[in-house]
């Protein structure tokens, strides 16, 4: 079955052609950061205009270089959440065109499920097992009983993680996105330089809160009443920032999934999203959770990309045998948890 994938829920243009669920045949990710890297996050209005002009060249280039033609395609699967909604309506309404015009089924994948998903592609994992979202907009820890079932742990009260390191880079007057800057400053700084705390939610164990420990990072670099100059900052000042905020966000997430783990005699911890691109996470959480086995999404598609969309879409059909009525609305929040 050859699946047309189509992302547009953020910042990337992205369409994708896979085969059965597991093959990529083909994955192009337009990026729009040169867009927004001046502005220190998203800016949704000239994201929107950037998906327009990028989505039909997105999904031509997806066809040509897996040498397939629109006959070849069974179904067009579409995020259509969560996100920004004008952005996931260009993408939407690209995917429900294409399928009125060609009779192909269309279907609707949540972005947040695809994330996971992303893991399972290329790796076997048995069920049930932990779920790890660490991304731009979500951040959360749940109980998978397969693809499609699954029951919220935890999540974030505030910021997700993605946005907090974008957040502390911006703060340092770096630009967007600054998780791979955050990174790559962290490798030379000391990660005990400053003494950070990571947010815990009274009564919600597995919850998570980042917006403290940005504060206190904001502080640290300002001094108490903020008026330090970021320009003043020394590069050893900064890594060693960028190492210490580091170190406290990975604890706290790793504490959190090894109590997941354990309360639920989870084997298996699967992870998703555009922080699992980082290395020095995924070689922290090898290094801490020596019980469980975890499985981390290929790096390509660890950030937003439409072959996710496309993978997770054939699961679906699978147990559905359908696709979504035209009717089906782009969404900016949409939980996909029972
Ligand atoms: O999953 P994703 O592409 O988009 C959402 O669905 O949100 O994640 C994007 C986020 C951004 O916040 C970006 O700064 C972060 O992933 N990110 C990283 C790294 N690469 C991307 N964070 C930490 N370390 C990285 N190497
Ligand atoms: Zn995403």
């Amino acid at each position: 079955m050859y699946i047309l994938g189509i992302e547009s829920t953020c910042d990337e243009t992205a369409a994708a052609v896979v085969q059965d669920g597991e093959h990529i045949l083909s994955s192009v990710i337009a990026s729009q950061a040169d867009l927004h890297e001046e502005f220190g996050g998203v800016v949704p209005e000239l994201a929107c205009r950037r998906h327009i002009d990028a989505m039909l060249p997105a999904i031509e280039k997806a066809l040509e270089r897996a040498s397939v033609t629109m006959n070849d395609i069974d179904l067009i699967a579409v995020s259509y959440a969560p996100g920004l909604i004008g952005a996931i309506l260009i993408g939407l309404s690209a995917g429900k065109a294409l399928s009125l015009a060609t009779g192909i089924p269309f279907i609707g994948i949540h972005h947040v499920e695809a994330h996971l998903y992303a893991a399972l592609m290329g790796n076997q994992v048995e069920f049930p097992c932990i779920g790890v979202v660490l991304s731009g907009g979500h951040t959360a820890i749940l109980h998978m009983e397969g693809v499609g079932s699954y029951r919220m742990i935890g999540e974030t009260q505030d910021d997700a993680i993605g946005e907090a390191f974008d957040k502390v880079a911006k703060m340092m007057g770096l630009p967007y996105p600054g998780g791979p800057i955050i990174e790559e400053l962290a490798i030379k700084g000391d990660p005990l330089a400053y003494p950070f705390k990571s947010g815990q939610i009274k009564g919600k164990p597995y919850d998570f809160s980042f917006s403290g420990v940005k504060t206190s990072v904001l502080y640290t670099l300002k001094g108490q009443n903020r008026s330090g100059l970021i320009e003043q900052l020394t590069k050893t000042e900064k890594e060693n920032a960028a190492a210490s905020f580091q170190r406290v966000v990975f604890e706290d997430v790793y504490a959190k999934i090894e109590r997941a783990a354990a309360e639920y005699g989870a084997k298996t911890i699967i992870f998703g999203g555009g922080v699992t691109n980082n290395m020095t996470l995924r070689d922290f959480m090898n290094a801490k959770l020596t019980r469980s086995r975890l499985v981390f999404p290929k790096r390509e598609l660890t950030l937003d990309n439409a072959a996710m969309i496309a993978g997770l879409a054939f699961h679906k059909w699978q147990q559905r045998k359908e696709g979504d009525p035209y009717s089906l609305e782009a969404r900016s929040r949409l939980p996909f948890t029972v």
